[in-house]
């Protein structure tokens, strides 16, 4: 278990200095600053964006040729240096605005993370992002997207961890902590419910107070607790009623009270149509063009300076936004960079291509994997460009790797976004990493246009493996779960061709897969990054033992999920749209375990090439659960497994939570005894009247199990009744 501390003040983030020592310091210079420094402090500016027509800002001073997403004067003569941001978790990115940037570790999707099950990596990935926004200037990541995945069609689930708050919260606190352990400001994103893409900038997000608590919250909640992040980014959406950036119960309420979080409010780009964000909870306007552009004005500038004046923004107000940034200055220590830190490049590989090989789901194996290497086989490889590269996702977080894209296929769509919107191809190609590794086969390619030519190469083959990929990403939801591009028909008239078909699929989302029951085996590759087609190779082959778990429910259909149709899809760009999480809490394999639906893959669920056995499971109960438990590598080859830690029921109220997780690798005949320690908001219900947690007295169930809907084990605990929190 990670160790957990919710005493703000005595902890050090970063390099900098303790929470206390950083507010006394920016108490001190703050008092220090004039207005005009104070305002300049408050907003940011976007650097020149050519690709979506934003032209270079006059206020951005002249000696600066280093564009980044948003651009912050500093105050030079109190040491408070100019602030510079940058995309995000899967890599540094904005290159676009930075023609001479020769690009960055491409590191694979967040939800290819989420995947991994394993905190380690989240933070060696972060580590190597705060290292190559160093040596780029970047004192502040926009890493840290942690909303959770309500809905397959999302287009941003690629960007976040899982659908499990719990999960997300562990994986995302680790990435900060290696961003903002190399002395660079990261940021936990979109604050909240950013859950969909469709009409963001007027999606109104309605959702039970207590259910939010206990979900979309509590991931940010323990989120924070583990990480102090110097900043969260609010969403574009509205939640019950009012735009996140403005939200003042859930900015000055939950965040800043509840929580006492000390770090500063940031707005996402374009996300603040008004001035008086500033007294409902917002320390920092982004990009303000893309505001003038959205909205018609910039919010924190003129209009806020004329709110000043007329003394509708008290100057309490204004001093505290500006502490709340220096504060993340000082504890992150962004004010005390040194020389730039080494950065080693193939290290940085080495960890892209090791979450790749977690992150990589076996979903479905009839005997087909691995592949043998020892005998001379006719493979047959079809479709997703995969003798140039592997897929990203688009958007803000898309990186390009340094060299460059394998290829760029232009998408295009309608909004801003929709200029941007491409099929990026790293240059990791499967077909050429396939045969390095079964060198005596013969793998021939086929690009998978129509189902009866690809039909063709795989009928004289040994073996088929055909690859579905989608191109999903920041703006834009999926209209329903198919691949596009007749990728769907191609691959059943490969599978009916030949029935040893392997399916790679490189999605940020869970997708229809009408072929399924034709097929040997199906593998989840998500967006794998850079060194992606070589961990695809490796998986395929067996030189790694795929390990990776699903951190979200693949649905049978859209008709099981709590939308089966998404409010406002298709409707055009800057229509109101309303979305009711009615779920509530019950998110993912939390609505199936209450639906009693059979997802087609349940949250959780990964193969192996070994088998592990669980036994001697103990449970005690009190004032929250421990387990404990062995884990055994029954089989023959090293492997990782991936116990999980259910509720299945709490006190008669059947409602399922992941209560731990570990990742354990064994080799064959080891055994390895594990202590989860749950979090007992994870028991608990969210007493809104009390706004304290609250746990009933009674018999908990708990399940431990390979996945959401696989319990090995099973055990019940006695707990205590309890209030407490906030
Ligand atoms: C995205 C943010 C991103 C920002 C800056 C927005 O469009 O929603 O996640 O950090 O742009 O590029």
């Amino acid at each position: 278990m990670l160790e957990t501390s919710t005493d703000l003040s005595a902890q050090s983030i970063g390099v900098g200095m303790s929470a206390a020592a950083a507010e006394a310091k920016a108490r001190e210079t703050e008092a220090k600053m004039t207005d005009d420094e104070r305002f300049s402090l408050i907003v940011s500016l976007i650097g020149a964006v050519p690709s979506i027509g934003v032209p270079r800002d006059k206020r951005i001073p002249e000696d600066v040729n280093n564009m980044s997403a948003g651009y912050t004067r500093g105050v030079l003569r109190l040491g408070v240096p100019a602030l510079q941001s940058s995309d995000a978790s899967m890599g540094v990115t904005n290159p676009g605005y930075r023609p001479d940037d020769k690009g960055a570790t491409a590191f694979p999707a967040s939800i290819a993370v989420g995947s991994t099950f394993n905190p380690k990596l989240a933070r060696d990935g972060g580590a190597a992002i705060g290292r190559e926004a160093r040596i780029r200037g970047f004192n502040i990541m926009l890493a840290g997207g942690i909303n959770l995945a309500r809905d397959p069609r999302n287009g941003r689930n690629f960007e976040y961890y899982s659908e499990d708050p719990y999960l997300s919260a562990v994986l995302g606190a680790e990435a900060v902590n290696g961003i903002q352990g190399e002395g660079v400001i990261s940021t936990l994103k979109h604050y909240t419910l950013n859950c969909n893409e469709t009409n963001r900038h007027w999606l109104d997000a309605i959702i039970d107070p207590a259910a939010h608590r206990e979900s979309d919250l509590l991931a940010f909640q323990i989120a924070i607790e583990r990480s102090h992040p110097g900043s969260i980014m609010s969403g574009y959406n509205k939640i019950n009623g009012e735009y996140a950036g403005g939200n003042s119960h859930l900015l000055n309420d939950v965040l800043k009270g509840a929580w006492g979080y000390k770090g500063y409010v940031m707005s996402d780009w374009g996300a603040v149509p008004e001035w008086d964000y500033a007294v409902k909870g917002l320390d920092q306007e982004s990009g303000i063009q893309m505001d003038l552009k959205q909205w018609g004005s910039e919010a924190f500038t003129d209009r806020l300076r004329a709110a000043y004046a007329e003394g509708k923004l008290p100057r309490e107000r204004l001093s505290e936004m500006v502490r709340r940034i220096l504060q993340s200055v000082y504890a992150v220590g962004i004010d005390k960079w040194g020389p730039p830190p080494t950065v080693n490049m193939a290290r940085h590989n080495a960890i892209a291509l090791e979450i790749a090989r977690q992150g990589i789901v076996v979903l479905t194996n009839d005997g087909a994997l691995p592949l043998a290497t020892d005998r001379p086989l006719k493979i047959a490889v079809i479709g997703g460009y995969a003798q140039l590269g592997v897929p990203s996702g688009t958007g803000s977080g898309a990186v390009l790797p340094v060299g460059g894209f394998a290829s760029v296929v232009k998408i295009g769509g309608p909004g801003t976004m929709g200029a941007v919107r491409n099929l990026f191809l790293m240059p990791s190609p499967p077909l050429a990493e396939l045969k390095k590794l079964l060198t005596k086969s013969t793998i021939d390619f086929d690009p998978g246009q129509t189902p009866a030519e690809a039909a063709l190469l795989a009928k004289r083959s040994d073996v088929v493996i055909a690859f579905g990929i989608r191109v999903e990403g920041e703006a834009f939801d999926s209209a329903d779960l198919s691949l596009p591009w007749g990728q769907d028909a191609v691959i059943d008239a490969v599978a009916t061709a030949n029935p040893n078909t392997i399916v790679v699929l490189e999605t940020g989302n869970p997708v229809s897969m009408p072929w399924r029951n034709k097929v040997k085996a199906i593998v989840q590759a998500w967006y794998p990054g850079q060194a992606g087609g070589q961990a695809i190779a490796e998986v395929l082959t067996g030189s790694v033992n795929p390990s990776g778990r699903l951190p979200l429910t693949f649905p049978a259909s859209l008709a099981q999920t709590p939308r089966p149709e998404l409010p406002g899809l298709g409707t055009p760009w800057g229509t109101p749209t309303t979305i009711r999480y009615n779920e509530g809490a019950e998110v993912g394999y939390r609505w199936f375990a209450k639906t009693s639906e059979m997802p087609l893959f349940t949250f959780g669920h990964g193969l192996s090439y070994t088998s592990f056995n669980y036994s001697d499971f103990k449970v005690t109960g009190g004032n929250t659960v421990t387990a404990i438990f062995t884990v055994t590598n029954s089989g023959k080859r090293a492997g990782a497994d991936v116990p999980q830690l259910y509720m299945t029921d709490a006190a008669g109220d059947r409602r399922m939570r992941l209560l731990g997780f570990e990742r354990v690798e064994l080799r064959p005949g080891e055994s390895k005894r594990v202590t989860l320690v749950a979090d007992p908001r994870l028991l608990a219900r969210f007493d809104t009247q009390a706004g304290q947690w609250r746990i009933t007295k009674g018999v908990y169930r708990l399940a431990l199990g390979k996945s959401a809907g696989d319990p090995v084990l099973t055990a019940q605990a006695q707990l205590s009744s309890q209030l407490f929190g906030r």
